[in-house]
């Protein structure tokens, strides 16, 4: 464990998805009669609003997506008048949203795969449940390698891919963050905090709620002190590489999620000039530098992550006259490179969630099309281009290799697939709950 001061910045909450702002990220409610296809008229036309405040505001801010914990349509607490007692939020969940917490039932009327893997000594038995789910949980990363030599950073717990609804638990060396997102994940909150402080490395527990999320709920936790952590940063290594991790940075302080897709660029780097857009800390413009890049680039518009992706160039030893990093707006650096001519052999592309739900998804696959048609065209004839898409919106309906294809088409390049991939394997899906596929990855040779 490491002590770092937290800058003003990230004081202010810059990286903090504690506390998204949903004015800035998310679509507000959009009233009137739909038509078919889920909209009207004043929906397409407040979406498009929403959308392109959500990536203006982005820019002008430089400021962090909210959590990409899933949200689970309206909540029951937008009519609550003051908070019920838990037992009867708990109740109103569990009778209005069904299939989130089937999960988390033992009975349920479900299919007879599901009815043999049930143990039936965790019957109406919470704390037996939890523990075994968890250790399922432990169990399969275990099995999947994780943690190992190179990489302690990874998903221990994800929600509905572990049968635990709400609850997503990433490890950091010796640190758990655990981010909760439903009701009951709070009310056994001391039960989850002694069985992950028993896996083992484990030695302490940041509790991240998503208070708006949870507000959905019925649950006001926004009064709530979470206790004074003892440290702020964590060092932790993945694939080789080692990364300062902010505990109150974006999400749970990194996107173990990109573990995989990252090390295929350090496979593809040696001796190109690479682009990584929207770097966070950095995850991969540093891969790109030890796969033996002779130049990397890493543009970003929060200062905060910025600082840690300097940090990062330091721990690793890395050449800074080979590897720097840009605070900027992503569009406004490849306008200014698309004047000057300049071109890469690689660009990643990895936005922040432009499509925060299904409404918006027409105007931000427009913000999709325009921002890919731009990396595009910094992409040296034949060179490549990794594009991201972390918005489950955009990936679940299947429109995102056609807005790639629309975004060739608007800068007058044609590309092919080369690889097509999601989040790493320790983010487990339920393919009964598809909505759990958020992140599309995408390879492309750019001619
Ligand atoms: C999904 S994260 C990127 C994760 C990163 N690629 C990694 O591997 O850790 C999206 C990033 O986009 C940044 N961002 C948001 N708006 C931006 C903008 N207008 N220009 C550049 N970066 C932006 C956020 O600060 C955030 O770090």
């Amino acid at each position: 464990m490491t002590k770092m001061q937290i800058s003003q910045e990230n004081q202010a909450g810059e990286l903090s998805s504690a506390k998204p702002s949903k004015t800035l990220w998310c679509a507000g409610p959009i009233k009137g009669p739909t038509n078919r296809s889920g909209g009207s008229r004043a929906d397409i036309h407040l979406q498009a609003r929403d959308s392109a405040a959500i990536w203006a505001k982005t820019q002008a801010r430089g400021d962090a997506a909210p959590s990409r914990l899933r949200r689970h349509g309206t909540g029951i607490g937008a009519r609550a008048r003051q908070v019920p007692p838990l037992q009867e939020i708990l109740l109103r969940s569990l009778r209005r949203r069904y299939r989130r917490f089937r999960f988390l039932l033992f009975v349920h009327p479900g299919r007879p795969r599901r009815r043999a893997q049930r143990d039936p000594t965790c019957a109406l038995n919470m704390e037996r449940l939890l523990e075994a789910r968890i250790s399922s949980a432990v169990g399969l990363r275990h099995s999947l390698g994780l943690p190992s030599a190179d990489t302690n950073a990874y998903r221990l717990i994800n929600s509905e891919g572990d049968r635990l609804s709400g609850l997503i638990v990433d490890i950091f060396a010796d640190v758990a963050v655990i981010a909760s997102s439903a009701a009951w994940v709070e009310k056994y909150r001391q039960e989850i905090q002694f069985l992950v402080s028993k896996v083992n490395g484990v030695s302490h527990i940041k509790w991240r709620p998503s208070t708006d999320i949870l507000k959905e709920e019925g649950l006001d936790i926004s009064e709530h002190k979470e206790p004074a952590s003892t440290c702020s940063t964590v060092k932790v290594m993945e694939n080789g590489i080692v990364y300062l991790v902010s505990l109150e940075g974006q999400k749970t302080g990194f996107y173990a999620d990109q573990r995989e897709n990252r090390y295929i660029i350090s496979l593809l780097s040696k001796d190109q000039r690479v682009l990584d857009l929207c770097c966070y800390s950095g995850g991969f413009a540093l891969n790109a530098a030890k796969g033996g890049a002779d130049n990397v680039i890493g543009i970003d518009s929060s200062g905060s992550a910025l600082d840690l992706a300097n940090e990062n160039i330091v721990l690793n030893e890395l050449n800074q006259g080979k590897v720097s990093f840009v605070k900027g707006d992503a569009t406004t650096f490849m306008k200014g490179a698309i004047s000057e001519n300049e071109l890469w052999d690689l660009v990643i592309l990895d936005p922040p969630k432009l499509a925060p739900r299904k409404k918006v998804l027409q105007s931000a696959s427009g913000m999709y099309r325009s921002l890919n048609a731009l990396a595009m065209q910094v992409v040296k004839p034949g060179g490549l281009l990794m594009t991201c898409s972390c918005s489950g919106a955009m990936t679940q309906s299947g429109m995102f290799l056609k807005t790639i294809q629309g975004a060739a088409s608007m800068a007058g390049r044609k590309v092919t697939v080369l690889r097509q991939a999601g989040a790493a394997c320790d983010h487990p899906i339920d393919p009964a709950y598809p909505e759990g596929q958020y992140l599309s990855n995408y390879l492309l040779r750019v001619a």
